[in-house]
């Protein structure tokens, strides 16, 4: 038998030579099999115009880019400088795989001191990131079959770590009216007798709703009177505007830990995306859950990180301060500069860093459709990079990011609105 190959790059050819049969088989490379778990998921839907914009940016267009999910702004220097002082002391070892006591006590300190909570080492997991936590937790609480349901417009991970945990997200409308805040009446529409948790985010990303507290207490007392679980993230918890009050869930947790789970995250609030560090508060069980699949996939969150967010979460909050007061000021500007183009209608968001106006009033003109081909529109035309609606499952908006400066945030609205007066 003569066996020979030739490769192309995108296509293997094996050809074998069989010499009594005088055969000659040509193998292609097979497609490569996926698993149906990831073949269920999408790639972040939020990347693809930002990529773009990442590409132009790259060839030296000016882009305003409004796409950022997170701060403009630079890490506070005192956490940077316990970051590096942990390099120099030789923290950089493994740590407890849930994170060390002293992290899970420092977290568990300021919520105690915040809310008057009793909070233990045992009701708390660091991971890397908040999205780690949400996902471990879909793992460790859903089975096939079960559905949770999820207030639409939506952080884009929800759905898909529903899904990858063999469940079905389950989506419920909130109203533009009722400043896309989560309401229990709809909820309760949503619920079947499969139902096995609700997920709540407030402030939300990217509506920027802040839930009500009078909902909120109606939507935690029917999961504890069905056994559901409330999922409630409050990575954006210290960013509310105008009098409005952030109500977190962690109220009920101390009485119901086995159906309340806080998330939360250092990414937002002291502006560490990059240092990858999020926790869970919930129940001993559901967090040694959690560090069960935690030590068998990443293990610890970065032991740097981790001395550095003690920093973060026991020393003064004046950068955190500083940060929020540039977020009112640029939301202040943005929101009436938006309602005064034509043709935008945009809400006045209660909290995170976001605004979510209504664009629909442009499909159909030229070559715009729906929120996709609207931010490419912007893209091509005004150089403005945002992100369509479509990835928080609402296509009539887009999102724009306000953690950018106010210069460019002024350039950015600008051009938003030459490039929209010349569509027909
Ligand atoms: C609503 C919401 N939850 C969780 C996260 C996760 O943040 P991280 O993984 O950086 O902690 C994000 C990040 O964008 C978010 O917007």
């Amino acid at each position: 038998m003569d066996r020979s190959s030739r490769d192309d790059g995108a296509t293997l050819f094996v050809v074998i030579k069989d010499e009594k049969k005088d055969l000659v088989t040509i193998a292609i490379r097979p497609e490569i099999r996926f698993s149906d778990r990831v073949r269920g998921m999408q790639e972040s839907p939020t990347l693809a115009v930002l990529n773009r914009a990442t590409a132009l940016v790259a060839q030296g267009v000016d882009v305003v880019d409004f796409g950022p999910g997170e701060p403009d702004f630079r890490t506070p220097a005192n956490v940077c400088e316990a970051g590096k002082r942990a390099i120099d002391e030789g923290i950089t070892r493994y740590t407890n795989a849930s994170g060390t006591k002293a992290l899970r006590d420092a977290i568990a300190g300021r919520y105690n001191k915040r809310y008057g909570t009793k909070l233990r080492t045992e009701n708390v997991i660091a991971g890397s990131g908040g999205k780690q936590e949400l996902f471990n937790l879909m793992l460790a609480l859903v089975d096939e079959r079960d559905e949770v349901i999820i207030p639409t417009p939506y952080w884009v991970s929800f759905p898909d770590q529903v899904s990858f945990a063999g469940g079905t997200p389950i989506f419920t409308a909130v109203d533009a009216k009722n400043r896309f805040r989560p309401t229990f009446a709809a909820i309760e529409a949503a619920v079947s007798s499969r139902t096995r948790g609700v997920i709540v985010n407030s402030p939300c990303n990217p509506t920027g709703a802040v839930i009500e507290e009078s909902e909120l207490a109606k939507i935690a007392d029917f999961c504890i009177a069905r056994d559901l679980f409330l999922v409630f993230d409050e990575t954006y918890e210290l960013f509310v505007y105008d009098g409005s009050v952030h109500a977190s869930a962690i109220r009920w947790f101390e009485k119901h830990p086995e159906n309340i789970v806080i998330v939360n995250s250092m990414s937002k609030t002291f502006a560490m995306t990059g240092w990858r560090l999020g926790y869970a508060i919930a129940h001993p069980d559901i967090i040694a859950a959690l560090g069960k699949i935690q030590s068998h996939s990443t293990s610890n969150p970065s032991s740097i990180a981790q001395v550095a967010s003690i920093e973060a979460l026991s020393g003064d909050d004046a950068d955190v301060k500083k940060m929020y007061a540039a977020y009112c000021e640029r939301r202040a500007w943005l929101v009436p500069a938006l309602n005064r183009i034509p043709g935008i209608t945009c809400a006045n968001p209660d909290g995170a860093f976001y605004v979510f106006p209504d664009v629909s009033s442009f499909f159909g003109k030229g070559s715009i459709r729906d929120s996709g081909s609207f931010a490419s529109f912007l893209l091509d035309e005004a150089r403005v990079a945002v992100v369509p609606g479509a990835a928080f499952g609402a296509d009539e908006y887009i999102r724009i990011s306000y953690a950018t400066s106010m210069e460019r945030i002024k350039e950015g609205v600008a051009r938003i609105e030459k490039a929209l007066k010349n569509i027909v």
